[in-house]
């Protein structure tokens, strides 16, 4: 089962993840951050938020917004925890089933875990479930149109059972509307020489 794949792939990297990831995390967070203005009264959830990287930013720079986490393997929410404060919420859970009340947040974000989704219809669903009327969702990722990051999302998927797919900007623009989402930005970019990324904002419709 894919479930079981995941966590024992991310049980076993949870450790040294934060060093392995480092550079890639500290550009994709930096490119993140530079897309959000947030206020105090925002509450935001990270899905798939692993060691906290992304939350840690956000405590810091933003020390009155409430913070959520969700992530389905423990042992990367233990290092997480490690490093937030602890008004930080963090649960263990899926994209596909968010522990979590309807209409809870305004902002829903996401890094570099839509390429794990099998069933992203439901992860938006939920996505949008979570979310306030007029919310929205930042979702940054791979992105397919760039050639390395094809060639990578091509090898992982024979290689690496962990991996799913990457998306391209028509293909997520498309999943979003269709789950009832305005698309209100997308940027594609590099983060390095390799790594070619897309940041997706949208907004709940309604
Ligand atoms: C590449 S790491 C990214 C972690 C974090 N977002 C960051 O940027 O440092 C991918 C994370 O996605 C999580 N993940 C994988 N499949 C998921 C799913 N279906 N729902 C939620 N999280 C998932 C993994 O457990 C892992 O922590």
């Amino acid at each position: 089962m894919v479930q079981n794949v995941i966590i024992k792939e991310y049980s076993r990297l949870a450790k040294i993840y934060d060093s392995r990831w480092k550079s890639y995390s500290e550009a994709s967070t930096r490119e993140i951050l530079s897309r959000l203005s947030l206020k105090n009264s925002d509450k935001i959830l990270d899905v798939g938020c692993g060691t906290g990287f992304l939350l840690y930013h956000l405590s810091e720079r933003y020390p009155d917004v409430q913070l959520s986490g969700v992530d389905p393997v423990k042992a990367m929410l233990d290092v997480a925890r490690k490093k937030l404060p602890v008004r930080v919420d963090l649960r263990e859970g899926w994209a596909e089933q968010l522990p979590f009340a309807d209409h809870n947040f305004n902002l829903v974000l996401s890094n570099s875990v839509f390429h794990y989704i099998r069933d992203i219809q439901t992860a938006l669903k939920e996505a949008r479930r979570v979310l306030r009327p007029g919310g929205q969702l930042v979702i940054t990722d791979w992105c397919y149109n760039c050639f390395t990051t094809r060639l990578t999302d091509l090898f992982l998927r024979y290689f690496d059972q962990a991996h799913f797919r990457s998306y391209s900007v028509n293909k997520i623009r498309a999943l979003l509307e269709e789950n009832y989402f305005s698309v209100l930005q997308i940027d594609r970019y590099m983060i390095n020489r390799w790594w070619g990324m897309m940041t997706i904002k949208a907004q709940r419709k309604g």
